[in-house]
């Protein structure tokens, strides 16, 4: 019986999809499969019984994921899962940049006890005036899940989008939700914005992006939205760029020791996913490709292999994951080739993964034969 062990808390919609076949274990030690959230798993060397990890959530920056393609583990996201509530996020972000309303319920906590507090905040009211987001132009960078959702609602708020989306199959895949959009470089997007909210993955290219430089380019008065990861942001420049005005807001939600004692900083505690709805998705999407995975070898949403799916599975199959470029997939051909009754192969950076379908359970010395996988799996 295959075991899932959860890292972090994890919503119970997972129970509907593990049947009575699969065991939450509250111990990682013969885990098969990993669920997790947040929880920072570098440190973590998994046991030679887990065959994925599928993180509840689209950052994998908490995955050693390289170290983990190594050892034959594939590592699943959930994108788009939480897409909308990041949504809806973003866009009170942008509406509590634009008035001071943390400012103005602070006034009011601390005037509770004024019994003409009605008639004292009518004088105190022009401190937290602000404008309106209509009509102001908001920058887009990252048009992917999310980026595409907070683009459609902006501009069905009144807002001019300006869009950076380097993907085309982005472009393609939310073409409707990014009508509306006008895309430009990161340069133009950087001078023409009054409004600027990233949606990117961190990656060693993404890593610091929002900084002295790129804040240059940008309109005096710049208000800037992070609800993807801290560390997009310098927050030595960013401190800088809201003393000096450069930049009006700034509100992340991800603060971090730095940038939750800046002064001009609208810090949230990492609210992004989380609503029912959203932890529900992800829970159940990650569940579903764990299943997918172990019952029939097809990878979805992988970050770390390519994505492989042979479908139900009508016999016995064969996972080999191995290097990109080894060739180890047209040995196995070869080995297998009088019952290969469906095949397919992938890669995805340095790794690969191939999948097949046999008319019967292959002998053990297909093993030896295969010197170099990462791993092989039968799948009966
Ligand atoms: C994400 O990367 O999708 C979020 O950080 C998920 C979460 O809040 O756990």
């Amino acid at each position: 019986m295959p075991k899932v062990h959860c890292l972090n808390k994890i919503s119970p919609v997972i129970n509907s999809v593990f049947n009575k076949d699969y065991q939450i274990v509250e111990s990682i030690a013969s885990a098969d499969a990993i669920l997790v959230r947040s929880a920072v798993m570098h440190e973590i060397d998994l046991p030679k019984s887990v065959k994925c990890v599928a993180r509840a959530g689209a950052g994998v920056n908490n995955i050693p994921l390289d170290k983990y393609a190594e050892e034959g583990i594939v590592v699943f996201n959930t994108p788009g899962a939480n897409a909308n509530a990041v949504k809806e996020l973003t866009i009170a972000m942008m509406l509590l940049a634009a008035r001071d309303i943390r400012g103005s319920m602070e006034w009011v906590k601390a005037n509770k006890e004024d019994e003409l507090i009605n008639k004292s905040m009518e004088k105190a009211k022009g401190a937290f005036a602000g404008t309106e987001i209509m009509g102001k132009t908001l920058g887009v960078i990252g048009c992917g899940a999310i980026g595409s959702l907070v683009a459609d609602a902006a501009s069905k708020l009144g807002m001019k989008v300006v869009g950076v989306e380097l993907s085309e199959a982005n472009k393609k895949r939310y073409a409707e939700l990014l009508k509306e959009v006008e895309f430009v470089d990161l340069d133009e997007l950087y001078k023409r914005s009054d409004y600027i909210t990233v949606h990117v993955p961190l990656l060693d290219a993404t890593k610091g992006m929002i900084n002295k430089d790129s804040l240059a380019k940008c309109k005096d008065g710049v208000i800037v939205i992070n609800a993807a990861r801290d560390a997009l942001v310098n927050d030595d420049d960013m401190k800088e760029a809201l003393a000096s005005g450069k930049v009006r807001r700034y509100v992340t939600d991800f603060p971090n020791y730095k940038s939750a004692n800046t002064e001009g900083v609208i810090a949230i505690s990492h609210l992004g996913a989380s609503t029912e709805e959203a932890e529900d998705n992800c829970a159940f999407m990650a569940a579903s490709q764990i299943r997918q995975y172990l019952e029939k070898g097809n990878i979805v949403n992988s970050v770390n292999y390519p994505n492989i799916d042979l479908g139900e599975k009508n016999g016995v199959r064969l996972l080999l994951l191995h290097k990109a470029g080894d060739e180890l997939e047209i040995k196995a051909n070869e080995i297998l080739s009088g019952s290969i009754k469906k095949y397919v192969n992938g890669t995805k950076g340095n790794f690969a993964a191939s999948l097949f379908e046999l008319s019967k359970k292959p002998e053990e010395k297909i093993f030896s034969s295969l010197e170099g996988a990462k791993k092989i799996v039968i799948i009966d």
